[in-house]
C-alpha cells in the first residue's frame, strides 16, 4: 500500500524510462538496488492495481513488512514504501498499489506491464509481523483501502494460523468495486492447494463498503464502536484476555481504530517489545 499525504501536487511530470532490458535504463540503475521484471499486472479499478514481479534470490522479509519500491523517472529513482502483500514462502512478490493522477511514484507505475523492470531497496521492515505481538487466540487484522495489503501476506502465511485460532480480516473501502482484490485472494486462499487446508475455518474475512449499499455497510471504526462486528462474527467483544490486533489504513483510520482498542484494555506493542496491537505508520505522509 501507499499513501500520498506528502507528496508534492505541482511536481513536473517526466517521462519514465524505457523498460530496463536496455543497455541504456541499465547503465542507470543505481548501485546496491534490485532490479525486478514485472511478471503480471491487475486493475481493478481507476484507483487501484496489483502486480507481481520476480523475487531476488537473496531477498528475505517476514510476512507483513514492506519494502520501498521504485522506478527511475527520468535519470533519478522515486521509491515509495510498499507492503509486500505475497507470503514469506511465494517465490514471486505481489503488491497492491493505488494509482494517484500526479503522484510522483504511481502516477508511472500503473502504466507497468509484463516485462519491465521495478526497482526495490534490499531491506524489508515494518511492524505488522507476527513476533510483535504477544500469544493471543484471536487474530483481528483491521484495513481500509490498500491497508490490506500486509493482511493479504499474512493470511497466507502458515505461521499466523499456528499461533491463531481465529483470524478474522476486516476491509473497508468507499465502494463494492475496491473490494475485490480481497475477495479474490480469499477464494484463491480456499481454493488453494495446501493453504486450503492449513486455514480451514480459521480466516473469517468481514468486507465493508461506506459508500454504496452492500451487505456490511459502515466505517469499521462504527462497527467495532456499536458492537455490530462482534454480533455479524459471533464473537465476544474485544478483550486483551484472548484478542491480539493489527491496523493498516489511512492516518485517521489508525488514530481511531487504535483508540478504540485501547478502550477495551489493549496495549500497543512493537518488534523489540511485543504488545497486544501494532500500527503500520510508514505509509502516512
Ligand atoms: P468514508 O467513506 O466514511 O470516508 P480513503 O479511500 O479515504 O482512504 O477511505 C477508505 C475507507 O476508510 C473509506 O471507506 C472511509 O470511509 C474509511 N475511513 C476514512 N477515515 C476513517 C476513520 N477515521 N476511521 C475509520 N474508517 C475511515
Amino acid at each position: 500500500m501507499v499513501y500520498f499525504a506528502s507528496a508534492k501536487k505541482d511536481e513536473t511530470e517526466t517521462k519514465m524510462n524505457a523498460p530496463a532490458k536496455t543497455e541504456e535504463f541499465a547503465a542507470k540503475i543505481p548501485d546496491g538496488v534490485y532490479a525486478e521484471t514485472v511478471l503480471d499486472v491487475e486493475h481493478y479499478t481507476d484507483r487501484l492495481f496489483r502486480f507481481r514481479m520476480t523475487r531476488p534470490a537473496g531477498f528475505r522479509f517476514r510476512s507483513g513488512e514492506f519494502a520501498m519500491i521504485g522506478l527511475m523517472v527520468g535519470d533519478k529513482p522515486v521509491y515509495r514504501a510498499y507492503s509486500v502483500a505475497s507470503p514469506a514462502w511465494d517465490e514471486e512478490l505481489e503488491f497492491f498499489s493505488i494509482k494517484v493522477p500526479d503522484g510522483p511514484l504511481t502516477s508511472h507505475l500503473q502504466k507497468i506491464q509484463p516485462g519491465d523492470t521495478v526497482l526495490m531497496r534490499k531491506k524489508p521492515t515494518g511492524t505488522l509481523v507476527l513476533d510483535a505481538l504477544t500469544p493471543g487466540k484471536r487474530l483481528y487484522m483491521f484495513s481500509t483501502g490498500t491497508g490490506i495489503a500486509p493482511f493479504a501476506s499474512l493470511i497466507r502465511d502458515p505461521e499466523t494460523y499456528e499461533k491463531f485460532d481465529e483470524v478474522i480480516l476486516t476491509h473497508t473501502c468507499r465502494e463494492v468495486a475496491e473490494l475485490k482484490y480481497g475477495l479474490d485472494l480469499i477464494e484463491e486462499i480456499r481454493n488453494h492447494e495446501f493453504l486450503a487446508e492449513i486455514v480451514g475455518d480459521k480466516l473469517k474475512h468481514y468486507p465493508t463498503v461506506t459508500r454504496e449499499e452492500f451487505s456490511h455497510t459502515g466505517r469499521i471504526t462504527d462497527l467495532i464502536e456499536n458492537g455490530k462486528l462482534f454480533t455479524d462474527l459471533g464473537v465476544p467483544p474485544l478483550t486483551p484476555e484472548t484478542d491480539r490486533g493489527m491496523i493498516c489504513g489511512s492516518a485517521d483510520m489508525l488514530k481511531d481504530t487504535k483508540a478504540l482498542l485501547e478502550k477495551a484494555g489493549l496495549e500497543e506493542g512493537s518488534n523489540s517489545k511485543p504488545g497486544e496491537f501494532v500500527i503500520e505508520r510508514a505509509f502516512v505522509g
